[in-house]
Formats: structure tokens, sequence, C-alpha cells
């Protein structure tokens, strides 16, 4: 029998670790439609961080190569000799919140153009319950003129990597499952359980696999509106917000989740997902919503926090000069997408201050373009008003603020940040 040959579709943050570990076991052809990301994975590269230079190059093969390993390409034609398809592109929402479709879409016309009789296409991207068949199967039997469930069949597999996370890797992971029929979703576990140490959950339809990870991520969004509203609440009253959370979680099932800025591509979108499909049927959601505009003001709110934070210690706003620590929107992460840090430097900027923002992983270019926002990977050598630690960094533990503070200096923790002197936390 003929060994099983993959193809990942879209090699970000989550296709390419899930292209290295299938590549330990399989002949991975991995596309992408990014010529520049094309070219530095197949210099051993990854720019995303998440898998180091030597575990990619360990696995790295040239085309048609007689044994396991990763191809890349940009090309669409080297993936036809595939038997399954894994897309894992980007599903973003557009300015008013709504889920933008086209990458999946564009990707399952890409698929569908190459894919032949008893192919799998599997879809791991976020989406809400439904997309993958009624959005994508529609496109990929336009595509390959061939018939859903007698000529080809799909799945759905989330993924649930933590980017920056080196503990929670791909493998170790539990992983959730689907098919479109019985035969074919125990065909898809089989391959998952093949290489994800942490096994997987096969569940009963593709529905079913869709709803649950979209739900992961909007139960981790309202928890953390929570808490968020906690924090508002308890500095009106001058209590300390952590030290409350920490005797509250003494108990049992009190849950620790801390309050902060809910930025990026995954917690702070895929509730409107979930939304919108709800929306579609006729249902309003108000818990889910009410987290993502509470979640979403918490940018300026900490601007807020800060200016006053400054006026008590009579620090003069205008032209004050504020370092911001950290521009991802997450520790240990060189991801921008969707950072809520923005939010605190235009709130700022409405002060009149002079805003300095470092971070040692962001890439400086992508900021700017994205953001207009100068972004440095070295602090300059001077003096400021305040200080404002918004990304808890592991390479921020080494940092001397003393010698960065003026006198006075107000000194604002977003995260809690372990060893952090700060004048007040959120
Ligand atoms: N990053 C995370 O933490 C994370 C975790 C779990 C799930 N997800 C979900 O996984 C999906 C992918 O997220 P990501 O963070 O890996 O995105 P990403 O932006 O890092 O990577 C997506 C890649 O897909 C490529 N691409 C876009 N359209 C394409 C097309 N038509 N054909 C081929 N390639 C195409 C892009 O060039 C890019 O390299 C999203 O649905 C996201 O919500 C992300």
């Amino acid at each position: 029998m003929l060994k099983d040959k993959i193809a990942i579709i879209g090699l970000g943050y989550v296709g390419l670790p899930l292209a290295r570990l299938f590549a330990t076991k399989f002949y991975v052809v991995g596309f992408d439609i990014n010529t520049d990301r094309i070219t530095e994975l197949k210099s051993g590269f990854d720019s995303t961080l998440e898998v180091d230079n030597e575990t990619l190059q360990s696995v790295l093969i040239v085309e048609d190569a007689d044994s396991n390993g990763l191809y890349c390409t940009n090309q669409i034609d080297k993936i036809k000799d595939c038997n399954y398809y894994i897309i894992t592109v980007p599903t973003p929402v557009d300015k008013n919140k709504r889920p933008i479709l086209t990458p999946l879409i564009k990707a399952s016309e890409s698929v569908g153009s190459v894919m032949k009789q008893g192919d799998i296409v599997i879809y791991e991207s976020t989406v809400y319950p439904g997309a993958t068949e009624e959005d994508c199967v529609p496109v990929l039997e336009k595509f390959s003129g061939l018939k859903f469930n007698e000529d080809f069949y799909v799945g759905y597999s989330p993924e649930r990597i933590n980017p920056g996370d080196k503990e929670h890797t791909v493998e170790r992971i539990l992983k959730v499952t689907s098919g479109s029929t019985p035969e074919v979703g125990e065909k898809i576990d089989n391959l998952y359980k093949s290489v994800i140490k942490a096994g997987t959950h096969l569940a009963p339809t593709i529905k079913v696999a869709e709803a649950s990870k979209v739900i992961e991520n909007s139960q981790r969004d309202i928890n953390i509106a929570f808490v968020n509203e906690l924090a508002k609440i308890f500095n009106l009253m001058d209590i300390n917000t952590h030290d409350v959370l920490e005797a509250a979680g003494t108990k049992w099932n009190f849950l620790p989740f801390k309050p902060g800025l809910v930025g990026g591509h995954c917690i702070g979108v895929d509730p409107y997902y979930l939304a919108q499909k709800a929306q579609e049927h006729g249902y309003n959601p108000e818990i889910i919503l009410a987290g993502r505009r509470l979640n979403d003001s918490m940018g300026e709110y900490v601007a807020s926090q800060v200016i006053k934070g400054m006026i008590r210690k009579n620090i003069k706003i205008k032209g004050a000069k504020i370092l911001i620590l950290g521009i991802t929107f997450k520790e240990n992460c060189p991801d921008v997408r969707n950072t809520k840090v923005v939010d605190v430097v235009s709130a700022l900027k409405e002060y009149n201050t002079d805003i300095t923002v470092h971070d040692p992983l962001a890439n400086e270019e992508e900021v700017y373009r994205e953001y207009g926002i100068c972004s440095l990977k070295e602090i300059p050598n001077e003096k400021y008003d305040a200080i404002v630690l918004t990304v808890a960094h592991e390479k921020f533990i080494t940092l001397d603020l003393e010698i960065l503070k003026s006198s006075p200096s107000f000194v604002y923790d977003v995260k809690t940040f372990q060893g952090f002197q700060s004048d007040k936390v959120l």
C-alpha cells in the first residue's frame, strides 16, 4: 500500500509546527502563498519562533525525496500527489467584527483544483459551527467537480497551540478530531493519533468539533472579562485585585484568571465567529458580546490608570516621557497582530505625552507598517516619567528599572510580572 502524503496549506503559527510534526512520520508538502515565508522556511528559519532552526532543518527535504520530511513550496501543483490536505489559514474579522472567510475559501479553491477521488480535506482554522460543511465543502465540490462524501471527504480538527509556550507544543496537546462520515472520522483520528503524543478525542460530528474550539476561546474571553471588570471595581475601592483573587483562589473551584489586555487573533476574535452564527439563527448573544466589549475597553482603561497615577505623583502630563515595555499581543511571542497595547499607546498620546515603545521580540518594520508606531529593540538611554509593563516577556526579568526612572516616576504593571517593582498593578 502506498504511504499517505500530507499537504499542509498555510505555514503560519499553526501550520508550520503541524507540518514539522507530521514530517517526522510522513512525506509532507507545506504550501503557502507567501513567497517570503517559503524562502525563509527553505533556508531553515522560522520567524514566528515556534519551530527552532535545528528542529526545522532536521525535517526539511528536497522535492520528491524518497523519505519522510517537509518540502515547502508556493506552487500549488506540487501538492497534487497528496491524499490528505490540512488547511491552516487565518480566520480574522473585519473592522465591523464580522468573520472574514476569504483565506479559507481561497485555500479551498486551491485544494479543490488539485484534489482527486478518495482524498480527505481537514480544516484546522478556527471557525463557527457549520463553516466546514456549509461554506467550504461547496467550494471543494465546485473546483474539483467531485461529489462530497462519495468522491472525497472532509474533517475538522481544531488547533489548540499557544504560541510562545514551549511546554504545550502541538504533540503534547490532546487533539479533537472529526470526519464527515464515521469511517472517515476514524481514519482522521488515527492519522492524528500517529503523531500526537497526548492522544485524540473523536467528536461525533464536524459541527461539534467546530463548536468545541470556538467555545474554548470564548470561555476564556468571558472569564478574563469578568476579572477585568473586578479590577475596574476594586480600583475604585482602592482594593488590590490580585490580593482578592489570591484569597478567593484558595477555594477549590475558583477559576484562576488574571486581568489584562486581550489581543491576538484567537481569544479576541473567535467569539465574534460564534456571535455571528448565533445572530444568523436569530439569537443575540449577550454574555459573549459583553465580554468582548469589556476586554476591548481595557487599553484605554490602562492609559487612564497611568495618567491618574502620574497626577497623584505630581508628574506633569504634557510632554511626559513614557516607556512602554512590550508591543506584541502576548509574552515571549513576536506576533503583533491585533495587539491591544496599541490602544494603550494611542490613548496615552491623546494626553500629549512622549511615548517610547520597546520590544525585544517584535519586528520593528511590521509594527510601523501595521500601526505607525516605532518600536525599538533597545531602550534609549534616557529617564522616563512613567514606565508601563504591557507584555511580560521573559527578557524583561533582568531589566533594571531604577536606571530608567526619572524622579519622580510612576511604574504601572499590567501583567503583575514577578519581581517587577511597580507603583501599581492593573
Ligand atoms: N496562532 C494561534 O495561536 C492559533 C491557535 C489555535 C488556532 N489558530 C487558528 O489557526 C488558523 C491559522 O492561524 P495562524 O496563527 O497559524 O495564522 P498565520 O497568519 O500565522 O498563518 C497563516 C498562513 O496561511 C497563509 N495563507 C493565507 N491564505 C492562504 C491560502 N489561500 N493558501 C495558502 N496559504 C495561505 C499565510 O501566508 C500564512 O503564512 C486561524 O484560524 C487561527 O484562528 C491559531
